[in-house]
């Protein structure tokens, strides 16, 4: 089945480790008929959420602030799959990343109780070094309170300078990532 597919992609480098594990990712999941679409949130106006509990009335814009979010918030509804995608900052994800995760608040906010829609999930990530136990941890606990299902993840240690990742085997490793969501 034709899956739909939502890349959060925290990055702030286009042509960087993490956008090219998204681009091998995404030859892979469209090789095999999924529908990608990736939201490179660094060059979008997603701003921290206010904390407000206000959101959640409107389902198209459940948030009370109205900016780049609202492109995401439709993707995010209809996605089969998020993927969550970033650079290793600081031994956690980028703030791009966690600003957009924090703003997903707006839609559990529609739902009673809280509750998140159902969804599978992949993690896809690149360091300098292999610090990446604390994020791993994040991730899987995340799934468990989201009531998600994780069904990969492809961690890139070792990279740093544009370019770094070019022929690491992760490439291969997140794109038959993609190719084995049918
Ligand atoms: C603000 C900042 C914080 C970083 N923190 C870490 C870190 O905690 N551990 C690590 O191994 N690499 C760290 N790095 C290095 C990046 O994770 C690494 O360069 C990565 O390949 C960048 O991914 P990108 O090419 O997608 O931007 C940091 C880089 C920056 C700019």
């Amino acid at each position: 089945m034709n899956k739909k597919i939502a890349i959060l992609n925290g990055s702030p480098r286009r042509k960087g480790n993490t956008s090219t594990l998204v681009q091998a990712f995404t030859k892979g999941a469209e090789a095999s008929g999924n529908t990608v679409r990736e939201f490179f949130l660094d060059k979008m106006d997603i701003r921290g959420c206010k904390g407000c509990f206000g959101g959640g009335k409107n389902a198209d814009s459940p948030c009370v602030q109205k900016d780049d979010m609202d492109q995401v918030y439709p993707a995010y509804r209809d996605a089969d799959i998020v993927v969550l995608a970033t650079p290793l900052y600081f031994w956690t994800v980028s703030g791009q990343l966690k600003c957009a995760i924090d703003r997903l608040f707006a839609v559990a906010e529609g739902n009673p109780g809280y509750r998140n829609p159902e969804k599978e999930s992949i993690l896809l990530m690149a360091a300098e070094g292999n610090g990446f136990e604390e994020t791993v941890y994040w991730y899987d606990r995340l799934m468990d309170h989201l009531q998600w299902k994780s069904i990969g993840k492809v961690l890139c240690g070792g990279v740093t300078g544009l370019g770094d990742i070019a022929g690491r085997e992760e490439l291969e490793e997140a794109r038959k990532l993609g190719v084995s969501i049918r």
